[in-house]
């Protein structure tokens, strides 16, 4: 089987001299929740905007056994490549509605309106609202609109951005339910950052460990399953940065 995604020996930089991701590789299999586990400052944005075209990288990029390096942003998108950055970085100023079509800006009016209902039906408590200006959105609802937006190109891979930063643990349940909704029923794949090991483990098929933009270890879910294992790889790998092992 081909994976859908193959990184090689991904490297990005900062200036001349500040490497911030270094010769990081790993494959997405179609379908799979691949997840990149590190502390603030690890890199993990840094692969995730390579990855989307929106800094430079060297190293290889595969998508579909395809070269997509070289690719602009918007051509990745056209791929099925697509980014839902940190912060939401949703336009308040702009109505719900707007924002999701923002995010189809590729499709057609056709696609537009069918991704638009299922992204509806997927986060009803945005629904309502659809209408009125996102920024009257709360907080977690912000981040549904903003991973429904990543929704309206009609992704193959999400590239996920720390979906749970400041958000309660209870919107934090609820957006990750829905992510194991979408996966479960589609063809997506998923690359998800993340600091907090337990919700990853609710959604991620495997997990990278980063430090310092290097990978250090990986593990399967099913090596993950119990408190100790857990509480394992956070002392290895993460520290007190991911503390929440429970
Ligand atoms: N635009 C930039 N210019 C210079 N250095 C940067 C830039 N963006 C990130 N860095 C540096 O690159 C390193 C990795 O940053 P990155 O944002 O990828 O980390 P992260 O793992 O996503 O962290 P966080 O969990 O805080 O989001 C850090 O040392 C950071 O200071
Ligand atoms: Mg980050």
């Amino acid at each position: 089987m081909t994976d859908l995604l193959a990184v090689r020996d991904l490297s990005v930089f900062y200036g001349a001299r500040a490497q911030a991701v270094e010769r990081v590789s790993f494959t997405v299999a179609p379908r799979a929740v691949v997840a990149l586990l590190g502390a603030n400052g690890a890199g993990k944005s840094s692969i995730m905007k390579a990855l989307a075209g929106l800094i430079p990288a060297r190293g290889e990029i595969l998508f579909e056994g395809a070269p997509v390096g070289a690719l602009t942003t918007r051509q990745r998108v056209a791929r099925g490549i697509v980014y839902v950055p940190e912060g939401r970085a949703i336009v308040g100023s702009l109505t719900v509605r707007e924002n999701l079509v923002l995010g189809g800006y590729q499709a057609t009016a056709v696609q537009r309106r069918e991704r638009m209902a299922m992204v509806l039906d997927l986060f009803p408590e945005i629904a309502p609202r659809v209408d009125g200006a996102a920024w009257k959105l709360s907080g977690g609802e912000q981040q549904m609109l903003a991973i429904g937006r990543g929704l309206m190109a009609g992704p193959k891979l999400l590239l996920l951005d720390e979906p749970s930063l400041g958000l309660a643990p209870l919107l934090v349940r609820r957006v990750f339910d829905r992510l194991a909704g979408i996966r479960r029923d589609g063809e997506l794949a998923i690359v998800l950052v993340e600091q907090n090991l337990q919700m990853t483990m609710r959604l991620a098929d495997g997990v990278h460990f980063l430090r310092s933009g290097r990978l250090v270890g990986h593990r399967h879910r099913d090596d993950l399953q119990t408190r100790a294992a857990r509480q394992e790889v956070i002392d290895a790998y993460l520290g007190a940065a991911g503390q929440h092992a429970a």
